[in-house]
């Protein structure tokens, strides 16, 4: 017999480059552990179901338990001659225990094995994202509650823009990355749904008993058509998307770390530990991490492009181009994963530089919205208020000053409504804390944001 499962029908053995060339042993072997775990789900379905008898139900699973242990001490030898980690397994088993190993595959096709195995795959990687995410949003909001008070300028077409506090720009990526876990819990429940039984593309002759299987492997529930069952690959494209979003968010908050970290900015230092030096220049420090994470962005977006690609114009059922549904996801995930859990420490480590910040705000105009919103409270239509504004800013740069320091007769001469408490009113707290709409950057929302993230946290890692 032909070390090929499928030798059967064959005359000559395959040529060993389109073997390597289509053999994809090397990286599905990752897949080994969901293999063996619906394998023994079906084996224990086909022996309920009377279709092989307990006995050989008993043997496969012990045999299977067999080759998990052996794989997980690193004792298996997987060979790129049985192509894939289905087969690799199968053929292990009945060297195993013989004749029963043979009867493991009946009423299944590797069409539906595999779709098993990246469901269960799939889902176990959604759920480990979203609690390497928690991760990230407690480190985040830790930092939020600890520089709570810290003045920042916040920008729009990054100019200094309104007075903001620091903890507040912080906490738009808790919310940003609570999205994300949505987006991901969204992905498990659309792969929690069992397409075993589906056979090679039409079902089985067999009388099979799919919810059993999906009872034994905790799925919500069974696919309805056979067809769609083995060519849905829309789990991986809905997780490549979500991690793509999520590394997109990443990648925000990379450029801005950057940015600060520049001496351009200087508003925060990241630990030496974070950072790596330069092998020309000695001064140098730089922000690798976040580089890398921006990086990895469009890698991770790419793969979500390569998988969309791949399935955009293929017929029904499996096609072995889907077979390249799994390096970009594998990738992905292992890329998401590392930068989850580096940008955690990034943040636990930054140093803030809150007189920097500070400085920034003082010495410039971003209290200028607060000037008019003064003179609106005054009873002056916000409209030429504005104008009146800017005409007080034209004025101070053109003499290098700010705003703090015109004279009240200054002020008086642009508008009568100018009384002495306008100099309280352009202090950056004071700007600040007047931004209490809900949502807003006061201290009163941001210590709200702080105790339901806090709240969110506590129940997200129930
Ligand atoms: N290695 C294959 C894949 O990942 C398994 C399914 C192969 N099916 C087939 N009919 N050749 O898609």
């Amino acid at each position: 017999m032909s070390e090929k499962l499928w030798g059967g029908r064959f005359e000559r053995s395959t040529d060993e480059m389109i073997n390597d060339f289509q053999a994809s042993i090397s990286f599905d072997k990752r897949l080994y552990r969901e293999d063996i775990q619906g394998s023994i789900a079906h084996a224990k379905m086909l022996a309920r179901c009377e279709i092989i008898s307990v006995d050989d139900s008993e043997k496969i699973i012990a045999g299977l338990k067999k080759i998990l242990a052996q794989i997980e001490a690193g004792e298996f030898e997987f060979k790129t001659a049985l192509e894939d980690i289905h087969m690799n397994i199968e053929a292990a088993l009945t060297a195993e225990i013989g004749e029963a190993g043979g009867r493991l595959h009946t009423a299944r096709s590797r069409n539906d094995q595999v779709a098993l195995d990246m469901h269960l795959y799939v889902r176990r990687q959604a759920c480990e994202i979203r609690r390497l995410l928690i991760e990230l949003q407690k480190a985040l909001v830790d930092a939020a509650e600890k520089n709570l008070g810290v003045i920042m300028p916040g920008y729009t077409h990054l100019q200094r823009a309104q007075p903001i506090l620091f903890s507040h720009h912080l906490l738009a990526y808790f919310e940003m990355l609570t999205r994300d876990g949505e987006r991901f819990a969204g992905v498990y429940d659309r792969a929690n749904i069992m397409p075993l039984g589906a056979g090679a593309l039409a079902g089985t002759t067999f009388p099979i008993d799919r919810n059993f299987v999906a009872d034994e492997l905790d799925f919500d529930a069974v696919y309805q058509n056979s067809l769609d069952a083995v060519s849905d690959r829309d789990y991986v494209l809905e997780f490549l998307a979500a991690a793509s979003i999520l590394m997109v968010h990443l990648s925000r908050l990379s450029e801005e770390i950057i940015l600060w970290c520049s001496r351009e900015f200087s508003f925060v230092e990241l630990d030496d530990a974070h950072c790596t030096g330069s092998s020309m220049m000695p001064q140098k420090k730089n922000p690798d991490v976040p580089e890398l994470v921006r990086g990895k962005a469009g890698r991770v977006i790419g793969h979500l492009m390569a998988m969309l690609t791949t399935v955009k114009s293929l017929p029904l059922a499996y096609n072995k181009d889907l077979q390249e549904d799994k390096e970009g996801l594998f990738d992905a995930i292992d890329t998401v994963k590392f930068s989850l859990a580096v940008f955690a420490q990034i943040i636990a480590g930054m140093k803030v530089r809150a007189e920097n910040m500070r400085r920034a705000v003082e010495e410039d105009f971003s209290n200028a919205t607060d000037l008019a919103d003064y003179l609106v409270r005054k009873n002056i239509p916000f409209r030429q208020a504005h104008e009146i504004s800017g005409k007080l800013v034209h004025e101070c740069i053109s003499r290098g000053i700010y705003l703090k320091d015109l004279t009240l007769d200054e002020f008086k001469s642009f508008s009568d409504r100018f009384d002495a408490d306008i100099y309280e009113a352009l202090k950056p707290e004071t700007c600040v804390d007047a931004r209490n709409s809900l949502g807003g950057t006061a201290t009163e929302q941001v210590k709200r944001q702080i105790s339901n993230a806090r709240e969110w946290l506590k129940e997200a890692a129930q």
